[in-house]
């Protein structure tokens, strides 16, 4: 897969295309990232990427021209990041993970000339409600949960048992030692006895989900097995109150 990144700070990207898992899915060309510098398409004596507003105010719109300037290099779906798209989810990266390329452009200062949006964006996408200097770092954000679904880059199973790919919050994680200092581990982690672990796992699962983020379980088509456990959860529950 190949992520094209435009952004006027090409910099941002250097250690990040470096390091850890993104290093090796590059290294081992799972993945492409390909930055380019929006400062290359600005084709005036001062290579001028950003223009005062229309209607006056105090930041700087970034121009359309070197836009789609750039624009023209690429294919496929172009992202703009900005804090007035729907929120970034695990199933938009997933959709986005078998795409053969897309593009991500980071805005700055007040964002971009708006009708770059209205002709060249396919996805506005935020990865919260607050607002950034930049889009550089959403564009990271994006590449990092994107790259790692992307086939080969770590395991399925990997990806799979984490939070949110199936609509629950992952169960906790211990290694060793199991006892330190008196602070120990749950038993059946070390029983041995692989049904009794993955119906604890399930059951934490259910309850961290249920008492961190209910919301998530609004619409969810339980299993048999879940049913159980959330009947179980439930009742401890109203014991408790
Ligand atoms: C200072 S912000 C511009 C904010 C814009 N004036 C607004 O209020 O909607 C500059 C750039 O940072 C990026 N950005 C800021 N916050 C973001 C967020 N929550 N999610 C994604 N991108 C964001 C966008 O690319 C945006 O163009």
């Amino acid at each position: 897969m190949k992520i094209n990144i435009i952004t006027l700070f090409p910099e941002f990207f250097d250690n990040f295309k470096k390091e850890s898992i993104i290093g090796r899915a590059i290294e081992s060309q799972k993945i492409e990232i390909n930055i380019i510098n929006l400062r290359d398409f600005c084709y005036d004596k001062h290579k001028q990427a950003d223009d005062m507003a229309f209607g006056g105010g105090p930041g700087m719109v970034m121009k359309l021209e070197p836009i789609f300037n750039a624009l023209e290099t690429v294919t496929g779906k172009v992202i703009y990041p900005s804090p007035q798209g729907p929120v970034f989810t695990q199933k938009l990266a997933l959709d986005l993970s078998i795409e053969k390329e897309i593009t991500i452009l980071c805005g700055h200062y007040e964002g971009i000339d708006e009708r770059v949006i209205e002709e060249k964006v396919d996805l506005e996408i935020s990865i919260g409600d607050y607002v950034l200097t930049g889009g550089e770092i959403p564009a990271m954000v994006m590449c990092d949960v994107i790259a790692r679904m992307v086939p080969g880059v770590i395991k399925k199973e990997s990806y799979e048992n984490d939070s949110f790919f199936d609509g629950l919050l992952d169960h906790p994680h211990y290694t060793r030692p199991s006892d330190f200092k008196g602070l120990k581990i749950p038993e059946v982690l070390i029983s041995g006895h692989h049904k009794n672990i993955d119906n604890w796992r399930l059951e934490q699962s259910l309850k961290r989900t249920m008492e961190r983020r209910p919301e998530l379980l609004e619409n969810r088509e339980f299993t048999k097995e879940e049913k159980k456990i959330m009947e179980k959860l439930e009742k401890k529950l109203l014991n408790q109150n």
